[in-house]
């Protein structure tokens, strides 16, 4: 291993001498480096723990020495990783350490919910929070990096990958890419208790035709501005040092291949100055897109697009010297790559220690700790949603006043590996509170018994008979139904997303027995459900709710903690209606229910079952007196709105009360309705609390026809209330300055 020059300086904060200072000893490194080392450092490749994808080498320990691979994924743990750094730093020759990445999508041994599911809680600090408590447990593990926050705007629930993302709206998305990268990096990306993050994937890849994965996204340049972009420019703008192309293509080209996305719009526009790797095998996919003639062309398109890391094609290794001596791109092509890589090693502060992020102590101390283990309680409490609680028998079943004979049924309530959710990373399952065991904690009184009734694939209704004799000789049902961890995430996507299997006809059976039933949907996307909707009495949205899951849902069935979460993306009345979502446009012939000749379906209502931003609690809120300070805003003014909210109701609660805004008329069409703000209140029971809002020129803000940021005077709407549907208006007038 060579003495590097520069080692212990600075690890590069962004300021400007430190930012001089950091680039020399980047190039002190690259000086050194002959192409074929250059080319490692742009290699990324799998180890054999976790595959998410074809292996094409499993010769990686061998590449890292040969000095041809210089960043791993999918290995974790002290020990293992010490082992394939040791190789890199020992055995090659000039000793530049390896950057360890893996999927810390939502928790790395302690599971939080999955991010769809937490984003329901419209917590930016306790979405923070999970992050930065992952990053510290992965990072104990050897960890350096990890490929979140997945940011991309999703509203089609038949995409399986919903799950990893934040819902339908570009601007909640935007706050929660922040803080998440927020949460992963901390404030010094040298502080071993941190990860780098990767804001993915860019761009659009949330938008696949017919919801199905990897597949084409096509749309205007305006739309994709709107909605899709704002996420990952929140991201970016937080200091994200890393960015994930997508598979997808979109305007025509592979994102992987788009000069326009990754080098003008990201690099130019967006001043991104991190590292760009490509999904897993995304610079060999280039040839199935038919942009890529072979391997060689793939990685000079990939390469002269933006790409510096590749990730499980090897293509840059094995093809860039080719491309370099036949002309096709220049030494510095490479040179900018490997610059923004051990840019990021260094800052990481591997260069001073590669051991830093090594250490078997702090490992066992962090993994499972005990503040991660209240954390996963805390969070899977918030991200709960609850659709509907209406009396049976002139009474609400919810929340479960001391009950003397609980029945727990569905294939999900004694369920430990899909509470997990999908890209659950190094989770253990072993260690799930499942909801059995959470009511059996939580209801330590009753007599409590459990029948799976039915699973999630088959026709099999053997079990229907003794789960109805349950609930026949019960006071309450729980019953958890919905999909398994695998039926999303990657490569899951569903043409009908609705309850799998016989589970449905389970839940209708055991209704008609006339015993109260709490459904728990347990999903990692919005399912449809309209028969179910119409007979069950009280339904809780409750997704895969990580390590702490039963311990929450029981706090929630027992009213020791009141249900706060609102839906960030919008339940379908059925597969026909997708997508549906709040924020959208108007039409010429908005839907009148009496004139036939506008824009609605003749089976089912535009609107969805349940909309965004819907979630009730055991207590009544009211919002009332929503007053403009003026109706008249200069275009430097600050609008201040205020309104007041009440809880009318019994219990003490949380209610999200949120802000919209719709432009009147506009030089290009606007949405009904965009959120523009929200603020997360605590009342007690009989509290009444004015809340104030503002709203500047910036929030009113959008493309224009020639893709510019601009603002129109003219008449606006703004809503309040506690979800997109059910909403006080008021209307003000931008109006320009003399
Ligand atoms: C493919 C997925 O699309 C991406 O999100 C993930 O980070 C990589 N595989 C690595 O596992």
């Amino acid at each position: 291993m060579v003495q590097f020059l520069f080692n212990g300086c600075g690890t590069g904060t962004g300021d400007l001498v430190a930012d001089i200072y950091l680039n020399r000893k980047v190039d002190s490194v690259l000086s050194l480096m002959t192409t074929e080392e250059k080319l490692g450092q742009m290699n990324l490749l799998t180890s054999d723990w976790d595959v998410t994808g074809p292996t094409m080498r499993d010769t990686y320990m061998e590449d890292i020495r040969a000095g041809r691979c210089g960043n791993i994924f999918n290995a974790h743990t002290v020990d293992y990783n010490r082992k394939l750094q040791q190789i890199a730093v020992e055995e090659t020759r000039l000793g530049i350490p390896l950057l360890f990445g893996y999927d810390v999508i939502h928790g790395h041994k302690t599971i939080f919910p999955i991010p769809l599911a937490e984003a329901c809680s419209w917590n930016l600090e306790l979405m923070e929070r999970s992050a930065m408590l992952a990053a510290r447990e992965a990072a104990a593990s050897g960890l350096h990096w990890t490929f979140a926050p997945m940011v991309d705007l999703s509203r089609d629930p038949r995409w399986g990958r919903v799950s990893e993302g934040n819902g339908e709206d570009p601007l909640l998305g935007g706050l929660i890419a922040e803080a998440r990268v927020k949460g992963f990096q901390g404030e010094d990306l040298s502080d071993p208790f941190t990860l780098a993050a990767c804001v993915k994937h860019f761009a659009a890849y949330g938008a696949p035709q017919a919801g199905r994965d990897y597949h084409t996204v096509d749309m205007s340049e305006l739309h994709f501005r709107e909605y899709y972009l704002p996420p990952y420019r929140k991201g970016i703008e937080a200091g994200a040092v890393s960015v994930m192309a997508s598979f997808n293509d979109l305007f025509g080209i592979p994102a992987t291949a788009s000069s326009y996305l990754l080098t003008d719009l990201l690099r130019n526009e967006m001043h991104f100055t991190g590292f760009v790797v490509s999904d897993y095998s995304g610079i060999e996919q280039l040839q199935d897109h038919g942009v890529a003639a072979d391997r060689q062309h793939a990685g000079e398109l990939a390469l002269l697009a933006g790409v510096d890391m590749d990730m499980q094609s090897a293509i840059f290794a094995e093809t860039l010297a080719r491309s370099l001596e036949e002309g096709k791109i220049r030494m510095q092509d490479i040179d900018a790559a490997v610059r923004r890589i051990l840019r990021i090693k260094f800052r990481l502060g591997l260069f001073d220690d590669p051991y830093r992020y090594l250490n078997e102590e702090r490992e066992a101390e962090v993994i499972f700790s005990e503040e991660l283990m209240e954390h996963a309680l805390v969070s899977a409490r918030e991200s709960v949603v609850l659709l509907k609680n209406e009396p049976v028998n002139g009474k609400k079943i919810l929340p479960l006043s001391s009950p003397g004979r609980i029945a727990v049924i569905g294939p999900l309530a004694d369920n430990q590996l899909d509470m997990l959710g999908s890209w659950h990373a190094a989770g253990d399952h072993t260690k799930v509170v499942t909801l059995l065991e959470g009511i059996r904690k939580r209801f330590s009184g009753a007599e409590i018994r459990y029948s799976e009734g039915c699973d999630f694939y088959s026709e099999d209704r053997s079990g229907f008979g003794r789960a109805i004799s349950l609930a026949r000789n019960s006071d309450v049902v729980v019953l958890a139904i919905g999909e398994t961890q695998d039926q999303s995430g990657e490569a899951a996507s569903r043409s009908i997303p609705d309850i799998p299997g016989i589970q449905e006809e389970l839940a209708l059976e055991l209704i008609q027995t006339g015993t109260p039933v709490v459904v728990m949907i347990m999903a990692e996307r919005p399912l449809i459900f309209p028969r179910l909707n119409e007979s069950a009495s009280a339904i809780f949205y409750a997704w895969h709710l990580g390590t702490r899951a039963g311990d929450a849902l029981a706090d929630i069935l027992s009213g020791a903690y009141n249900p706060s979460g609102k839906l960030v993306m919008s339940i379908p009345r059925n597969a026909g209606q997708i997508p549906v979502y709040y924020n959208t446009k108007s039409t010429g012939r908005p839907a009148d229910p009496n004139n036939r000749f506008t824009s609605k379906y003749l089976d089912v209502p535009n609107e969805p079952l349940y909309p965004f931003g819907f979630g009730l609690s055991y207590t009544d809120f009211s919002c009332r007196e929503f007053q403009l300070q003026d109706t008249l805003m200069g275009m430097n003014d600050t609008l201040h709105l205020s309104v007041s909210v009440k809880n009318t109701g019994a219990y003490d609660g949380h209610e999200t009360v949120q802000l919209y805004v719709r432009d009147l008329v506009g030089s290009v069409t606007r949405p009904v309705k965009e959120l523009k703000d929200f603020q997360k209140i605590f009342l007690a029971a009989g509290e009444e609390r004015t809340l104030h809002f503002t709203l500047t020129t910036d929030d009113l803000k959008f493309i224009g026809k020639n893709l510019e940021y601009m603002t129109e005077p003219g008449d606006f709407r703004v809503f309040v209330g506690p979800d997109s549907e059910r909403l006080l208006e008021a209307t003000f007038t931008l109006v320009k300055n003399n």
